[in-house]
């Protein structure tokens, strides 16, 4: 079993307005007790839908935009404007539709030395986030700690930069010191290419360097897994 809640909808859509829905209740929850909602996203492909429905006119005036700061839990060492950064993909889906002031945007400087971005980005970086949002890649990567490097083994510092030979290329990423921090923490999974994957997490009854998605494990708040029917179709034979 993994470590947290699983949820699981029937399709991809249902999935989405589930996570989106959850997201505005932490959020919300944050702003109440505390004034302001503090969230790192998650880069790659799945998430975009939910960014784009967070964006659409349902759902932009369920969330206090002015009073939330936005982060990212990695980032490629690219510029803001290549089709690899993960902050234009948030930008594209999210940020140029709803009310959320540019100092609330906290994104991590890909095109300056991995170094000096990492370093940078730890000065803008709060104690705790109130909502964590992750993926998982095929291998068990999550934000970019990957497999077969020293990045899930950080203990210290909450911001690195690491080489992936996988991508061959360098990220820069969050770590587990600060993701096991959070109050909150989800894990959006979808499609069927992701079902291999959450069968070998699920059957991992310890987190392991090998699954760094294991490893996420929050000290003092909740984590959940939300997966389409997909992402879920062999658990039940494992
Ligand atoms: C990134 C991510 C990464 C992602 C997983 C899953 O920058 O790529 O933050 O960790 O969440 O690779 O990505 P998909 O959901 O697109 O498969």
């Amino acid at each position: 079993m993994v470590a947290g809640a699983m949820q699981v909808y029937p399709t991809t859509a249902e999935l989405v307005a589930a996570t989106a829905d959850r997201f505005i209740q932490i959020v919300g929850a944050a702003v109440t007790a505390r004034g302001v909602g503090r969230v790192a996203l998650a880069g790659g492909r799945t998430p975009r839908d939910l960014y784009q429905l967070l964006a659409s006119e349902e759902y932009r005036d369920q969330v206090r935009w002015e009073v939330v700061h936005l982060y990212w839990g990695d980032e490629r060492s690219v510029p803001p404007d290549h089709a690899d950064s993960n902050y234009l993909m948030v930008k594209r889906a999210l940020l140029d539709a709803v009310p959320i002031p540019d100092d609330n945007i906290h994104r991590i400087y890909g095109e300056r030395s991995v170094d000096v971005a990492a370093n940078d980005y730890a000065h803008q970086l709060h104690e705790r986030f109130d909502l964590v949002l992750l993926g998982v890649g095929n291998d068990g990567h999550t934000a970019s700690l990957f497999p077969g490097t020293d990045a899930p083994r950080e203990k210290n510092r909450k911001v690195i930069p690491v080489f992936v030979p996988q991508h061959d290329s360098w990220r820069i990423t969050l770590t587990l010191p600060i993701f096991n921090l959070a109050r909150d923490v989800i894990f959006l999974v979808a499609g069927e290419e992701k079902a291999e994957i959450m069968r070998e997490v699920a059957q991992q009854g310890n987190p392991t360097v090998d699954l760094p998605a294991t490893l996420v494990r929050p000290l003092d708040g909740d984590l959940v897994w939300m997966l389409d029917a997909q992402a879920a179709s062999l658990l039940m034979c494992s």
